[in-house]
């Protein structure tokens, strides 16, 4: 492993889960439009073997990018997985051949999930699986998830996950979620623009659950903000780094999976590590926020 700090160490309460808080999110390896297969292959198993020899421990996916292809791929590049390794999946989503994202959240569908992970990872049993609940964005479906956490449940008594998360939900949800299980992680969209979590993150880190925000370079429309790019002038890194860094800054709990497909780009997320933000710093990031709109 290289000196990159990665931000340190966390465990996932009340497991023996340990990550750096630098991980990698899959979702990019997929091809366009998180359908079918990358324009290079070889070029994202070479990716994914950079990622874990320089440290990263956590690695996000879904069985549903491609479908089935972002997890074949990480099986192909990292199986027989390292010891340390964390693979965190989603479950709730299905990809009919129209490539459109669609719920598949009937207990029968979420153990079938499961199966698919299983399989195309090659695995016993998975590390960490998140209920993702549909819809656009954070909030947008409110409502019960207590049949899809207790279908959960049912599978981790099976010995088919080991620990379980939500995403893309509400606090309400959460606290609905943690009456049936022990939630270990919540994976919501967050960052230096889209703070709509700000209260969930700081009673999830009082509760040392970790927060794993999507989207926190800005997804498919990358942050813009010409306060981030002076910033990033001044400390002499890239505007994506900062944004990591405010977001290692944040909280505690807070464990990044940004996604690329770009080596290049994967050693630079994994050096915002090594930023240190000033309070002075941190309030001018704070404010892009506060702006009607980053610019
Ligand atoms: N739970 C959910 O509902 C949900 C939803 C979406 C995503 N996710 C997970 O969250 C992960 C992260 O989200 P994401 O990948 O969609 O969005 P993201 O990490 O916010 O941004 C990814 C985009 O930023 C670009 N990028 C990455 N590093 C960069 C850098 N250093 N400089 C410039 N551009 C850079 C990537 O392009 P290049 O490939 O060119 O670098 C890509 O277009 C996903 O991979 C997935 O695992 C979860």
């Amino acid at each position: 492993m290289s000196e990159v700090t990665l931000g340190g160490p966390f465990t996932f309460p009340g497991t023996s889960l340990t990550v750096q808080r630098i991980g990698y999110g899959a979702m990019q390896l997929a091809g366009p439009g998180v359908w079918g297969p990358p324009n290079d292959p070889d070029a994202a198993v070479a990716l994914l073997r950079e990622a874990v020899a320089e440290g990263v421990t956590h690695i996000d996916t879904a069985d549903y990018y491609g479908p089935h292809v972002t997890n074949q791929i990480i099986r192909q590049a990292l199986h027989p997985y390292p010891a340390g390794l964390v693979i965190v999946t989603k479950l709730g989503a299905r990809r009919p051949a129209d490539h459109s994202w669609q719920p598949a959240i009937t207990p029968k569908e979420l153990e079938a999930g499961v199966h698919d992970n299983l399989r195309n990872l090659g695995l016993d049993a998975l590390d960490v699986v998140n209920y993702r609940v549909m819809g656009a964005g954070h909030g947008t479906e409110e409502g019960s998830i207590a049949e899809q956490i207790a279908a959960l449940a049912n599978l981790q008594r099976k010995g088919l996950i080991r620990h379980i998360g939500v995403s893309n939900v509400t606090a309400a949800q959460v606290a609905e979620a943690q009456t049936i299980v022990a939630v270990v992680c919540v994976q919501n969209q967050y960052n230096l623009a889209h703070r709509h979590d700000d209260a969930l993150i700081d009673d999830l880190a009082r509760q040392g659950i970790a927060y794993v925000p999507f989207f926190p370079l800005g997804g498919f429309s990358p942050l813009q903000s010409s306060t981030l790019s002076s910033v990033a002038g001044h400390l002499g890194a890239t505007p994506m780094q900062v944004a990591l860094a405010w977001l290692l800054h944040r909280s505690p709990n807070m464990l990044l999976i940004p996604g690329t497909s770009s080596l290049a780009h994967l050693r630079e997320n994994l050096e915002a590590g090594r930023l240190r933000l000033s309070p002075k710093t941190l309030a001018e990031l704070d404010g892009i926020a506060d702006a009607p709109r980053p610019d």
